[in-house]
């Protein structure tokens, strides 16, 4: 670490102070097939634009730049695959050569620049070539992640209206084998919007019977295709779309520009993370949520880093000592995953004895986000893996981290359970109810000043009302982030909880009012409601509370396993919904809300207060009841007012 003591101070005030200058420095690193016009375009805020007028091409710069720059022989990604036994090393020339022919089979098939392509691939290099093809021609890649279900993936294909659908046969969960060919033709199905081609590759463990007339092999389709060559693309035009869970089942779809993109990842590799080219960097997520997005592909490969395409889990396959093994065998320097994930390996070897059999000189640091970090994870990371161990804190929408510990600028003091200062770039303040600025320490809403730096999203897909409606009326002039918490007094970000209906589970986003539509639309059910509750492994698990009609004469059993059931059926096994009670009623406010909060304290076992405007007291102990049917420890004397 070479940089200045004040250089985490200097950006933060410059990016603020002089955000054209501060981001057309950095922009600079790029290769620009058209200097842009405007750094920073507010002719239409609260639309901002980054680097309008400009003209470049995502691919270009995260692999052609690299040949012209002698990375050509470096390895651009590793494929490790404990699930199938197989490691694969891609250097750039490689992957450049088979992205540049699938662009030419998407080319060939009429996708075009502007076309939406849909992306439902487990963790194999095939996806990451899928997705840099897309950027090459100039077409939007949304990639859909495996875990979830077809009317799911229904959801996103209606919204997103593909000209094509890139698929494999199979993913493989452990030992178990997921066949995705039988829930990608269940999504067209079930979708209103028509699909006419798909491109399926067929994995060895599991082959997908294609329709003839609709559906290609992957390999036959690159076979016959003619290398594309990367398309000139505005730095305004959509890189990507990629659905997050909000408030209702209906998912948002978030847009990410090319050129903003570009800037602020291959900026965050060097002052967030301190990775510099050459570098091996191991974001151990999944290519189809945002983590994967921007550091398994894009920023790592932006930065001429060696990325990590890791399919597997953190324990079972074989052992609570794999992230270990892929460290050592690869030399990470970096390692990026949930917290979740260490907490399932610290409850599987808690004393670390697995890390002996590995050398891990290499890492130099881990970075944990997507949920909320205990500071009993960070704690017992650092004492075992003896590296700085970085709560960072960001969200689908932002695409980077909005508070981070700036590694490559100026390393701050850590401390556990808060993720640090905000990222150069973010304005992020706490206001109340009434917008004012709240006193440090003091809990509210956590927002961000506009305009967003570059590569945060620039609105939903489509959907510019839905934009505004969900992350700029509240505040005028700041960007909702859905996040409630504090800045301590030197300036530190604590994020809390979640002010909205998403929940946390595994590291997983997904929307608790998204379980409700589900749970709603079984014929037996006259209302519900889903809460996440605190979970020791996963940090949240969904847990659903419902009213039966009257007159259900059948068995609860059966309908309990049917709401579990439909639940994995609509949204997915990622949901992991297993709680489910039947309760007479829902405890409401007279005027009719669901007291929500106060039935998460009491499933928590927290102390809760009644609230002054609950209609029926004894709906609480109802619901304290249930739940210690279902094994909840409910405190003792929950369910009576305090
Ligand atoms: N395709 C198909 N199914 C999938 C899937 C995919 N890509 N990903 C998960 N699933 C399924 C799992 O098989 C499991 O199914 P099951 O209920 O039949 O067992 C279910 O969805 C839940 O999966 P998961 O959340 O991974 O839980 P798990 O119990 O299998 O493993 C952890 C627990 C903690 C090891 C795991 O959640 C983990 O590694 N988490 C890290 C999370 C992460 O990387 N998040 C990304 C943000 S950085
Ligand atoms: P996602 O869009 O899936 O990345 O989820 C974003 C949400 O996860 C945020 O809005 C937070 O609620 C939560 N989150 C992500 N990182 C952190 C973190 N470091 N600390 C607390 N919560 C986090």
């Amino acid at each position: 670490m070479n940089a200045p003591a004040n250089a985490y101070r200097d950006a933060q005030q410059r990016a603020l102070e002089d955000p054209e200058g501060f981001w057309g420095e950095q922009a600079a690193a790029l290769h620009w097939e058209r200097r842009w016009d405007k750094v920073l375009d507010a002719s239409r805020a609260p639309w901002y634009r980054w680097f309008s007028g400009g003209r470049i091409n995502t691919c270009y710069n995260a692999l052609d730049r690299h040949l012209e720059q002698g990375r050509a022989q470096q390895t651009a990604l590793i494929y490790d695959s404990p699930v199938t036994g197989v490691t694969a090393r891609l250097s750039y020339r490689e992957l450049y050569e088979r992205v540049a022919r699938f662009a030419g089979a998407l080319a060939a098939r009429g996708v075009g620049a502007g076309d939406c392509v849909v992306i439902y691939m487990p963790m194999v290099p095939e996806a990451v070539v899928a997705m840099l093809a897309c950027a090459r021609i100039g077409a939007v890649h949304s990639v859909v992640f495996g875990g979830f279900a077809p009317h799911e993936l229904a959801k996103r294909i209606d919204d997103a209206r593909p000209v094509m659908i890139v698929s494999a046969s199979c993913g493989i969960e452990g030992q178990r084998i997921i066949p995705y060919k039988p829930l990608l033709d269940e999504a067209l199905r079930l979708a209103s919007h028509r699909v006419e081609r798909c491109i399926v590759l067929q994995r060895p463990q599991c082959a997908a019977t294609l329709i003839s007339g609709r559906d290609l092999d992957w390999a036959d389709a690159v076979a016959a295709a003619t290398p594309a060559p990367c398309a000139s693309v505005a730095a305004t035009d959509p890189l990507y779309i990629l659905y997050t869970s909000g408030t209702t089942g209906k998912p948002k779809g978030v847009v990410r520009d090319h050129g903003g993109h570009a800037v602020a990842l291959a900026w965050s590799m060097r002052a967030v993370y301190d990775m510099r080219p050459g570098d091996v960097f191991w974001a151990a997520s999944d290519v189809g949520w945002v983590v994967g997005h921007s550091y398994i592909v894009y920023a790592p490969l932006l930065a001429g880093c060696t990325s990590i395409l890791y399919e597997g889990k953190p324990v079972g396959t074989p052992d609570a000592g794999a992230f270990w093994r892929v460290i050592a065998e690869h030399r990470v320097n970096a390692l990026f995953t949930a917290p979740t994930a260490f907490r399932a390996i610290k409850k599987e070897d808690p004393q670390g004895a697995l890390l002996a059999r590995y050398d891990l000189a290499s890492l130099r640091t881990l970075f944990l986000a997507g949920e909320r970090c205990d500071p009993d994870t960070v704690l017992w990371a650092e004492s075992k893996l003896r590296v700085p161990v970085i709560d960072h804190w960001w969200q689908t929408e932002t695409g980077w981290p909005v508070a981070a510990n700036c590694r490559g600028l100026t390393p701050s003091p850590v401390k556990p359970g808060s993720a640090s200062l905000p990222v150069p770039g973010y304005d992020v303040q706490v206001l109340d109810e009434s917008g004012q600025a709240v006193a440090a320490g003091k809990i509210g809403n956590i927002v961000i000043r506009l305009p967003l730096p570059p590569g945060t999203l620039t609105t939903l897909w489509q959907n510019d009302a839905g934009y505004r409606e969900s992350y700029l009326a509240r505040y005028p002039g700041y960007y909702l982030t859905g996040d409630a918490g504090y800045i301590d007094d030197e300036g530190y970000v604590w994020i809390m909880s979640r002010i909205d209906d998403v929940i946390n589970v595994a590291g997983h986003r997904l929307s608790t009012g998204g379980m409700e539509e589900v749970l709603a639309g079984h014929p037996d059910v006259a209302e519900c409601a889903v809460i996440g509750v605190a979970d020791p492994l996963k940090g949240q698990l969904p847990l659903g509370l419902v009213v039966l009609k009257s007159g259900v004469a059948r068995p609860q059993e059966k309908v309990l396993q049917e709401l579990i059931e439909r639940v994995r059926e609509h949204i997915g096994a990622v949901a992991a919904f297993r709680h489910v009670a039947i309760v007479p009623r829902l405890p409401k406010t007279r005027s009719g809300k669901v007291l929500r909060a106060t039935m998460r304290a009491i499933a928590d076992s927290q102390p809760y207060n009644t609230p002054a405007t609950i209609d029926d007291p004894l709906t609480l102990e109802e619901i304290a009841a249930a739940l210690r049917g279902l094994g909840y420890a409910v405190a003792a004397g929950a369910g009576t007012a305090r």
